[in-house]
């Protein structure tokens, strides 16, 4: 089969045997859709110290099961499904309290230290955990997000702990930001502010009606903006989804004293969290790799209409054209969110 490897902080699309079930638990699945994700670039510039050379990479994929290792017991060949960008066993520790990320037996495998989805084929470990059966109403194309992006933006949602009628601020109005803001609507946030320095972007998210507010950091001061609307408070939440230092001190100076400051955006340099600076402001700060822990019921919000990223592929490339696909995507024309990959 043909798959994108990664060697060498480079990338080449090369002929690989096609993957086999090697565990009871294992199920192969023939890819239809996958997608490039930002955290891929990542990986491809060396800033991402747990993924392995030589791997396929790409951890986000819809497609039909090929094949099952006999210890699988919800999924039969045939079944459509999303997949999960976490690999996880369940049974350990932390897959009981949820914190599938740092499964003892997985975590951010697929793509990153085992093959992943930018080919073929590929077999997925712990598949009754590791994919969500799709319902006959949902697409591939409305679940192709739902395991890394969807699920991570829900993630931020949740670290944020929103109450009924908060404010919520979304850093950062890439794929990632937009699903933050969807979900944050989903767990109750009454008013979303949305940040970028992409004016494409943010008239994206109005324009799919995610957002009540949009700000420009290049064009106006955010933090007095946020405050103006807040009684002089701060956000109650903010979710940092951009990934620059400006964005990481934009973070904790527009959150509110005693807010959660939520942060998925994965940083390719160290932050400084200055802490003299805002002692007594008393704030959280939660982060870290999604805990992709909920996308049976994110598949259900699909289903039922609630959410919708179709929106978010503005591109599509056939495998054999996954070198060019990478190309526009590290360029990001304006308007290109998320790039589709068919098989
Ligand atoms: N925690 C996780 O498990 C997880 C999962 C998926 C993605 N991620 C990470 O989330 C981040 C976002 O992913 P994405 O695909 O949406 O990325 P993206 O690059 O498309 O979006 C980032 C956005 O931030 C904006 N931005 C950059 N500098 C800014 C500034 N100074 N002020 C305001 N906005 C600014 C950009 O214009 C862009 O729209 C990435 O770092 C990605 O690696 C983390
Ligand atoms: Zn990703
Ligand atoms: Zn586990």
């Amino acid at each position: 089969m043909k798959a994108l490897i990664y060697k060498n902080n480079q990338i080449s699309l090369e002929e690989r045997k096609n993957p086999e079930i090697l565990d009871p638990k294992d199920a192969i699945v023939k890819v239809t859709l996958s997608s490039i994700c930002t955290s891929d670039l990542h990986i491809i510039r060396g800033f991402v110290p747990r993924a392995n050379e030589g791997i396929v990479l790409g951890h986000e994929f819809v497609g039909e099961v090929f094949a099952i290792g006999e210890d699988v017991k919800t999924l039969k060949v045939g079944d459509r499904v999303s997949a999960n960008c976490e690999t996880f066993c369940g049974e350990c520790y932390f897959c009981k309290r949820g914190y599938v990320n740092n499964c003892e037996k997985g975590g951010w495998e697929l793509g990153s230290r085992i093959d992943g989805c930018q080919a073929e084929f590929v077999r997925v470990p712990y598949a009754d955990n590791g994919l969500v059966k799709l319902p006959d109403g949902v697409s591939y194309k409305n679940a192709l997000f739902v395991g890394d992006i969807l699920a991570s933006g829900y993630f931020g949602a949740e670290m944020c702990e929103i109450k009924s009628g908060d404010t919520v601020a979304v850093i950062g109005t890439g794929p990632v930001g937009l699903c933050a803001m969807m979900c944050a609507k989903i767990l109750g946030a009454k008013k979303i502010l949305a940040i970028d320095i992409d004016e494409t972007r943010l008239e994206i998210a109005k324009k799919e009606g995610l957002v009540d507010y949009v700000f420009n950091p290049r064009k106006i001061d955010v933090e007095k903006e946020v405050k103006a609307l807040t009684q002089n408070r701060g956000s109650d939440g903010v979710i940092e989804c951009a990934g620059t230092s400006e964005t990481f001190e934009l973070a904790w100076k527009i959150a509110r004293a005693n807010a959660i400051v939520g942060v998925v955006a994965m940083y390719e340099e160290n932050q400084i969290l200055p802490l003299p600076t805002m002692y007594g402001k008393n704030l959280t700060f939660k982060t870290g790799g999604v805990d992709a822990n909920k996308c049976g019921e994110l598949v259900k919000l699909i289903e039922e209409n609630k959410i919708s990223t179709d929106f978010l592929i503005t591109h599509i490339f056939k495998l054999d054209e996954i070198l060019d696909a990478y190309k526009l995507f590290e360029n990001k024309p304006q308007g290109c969110l998320k790039i589709a990959i068919t098989n």
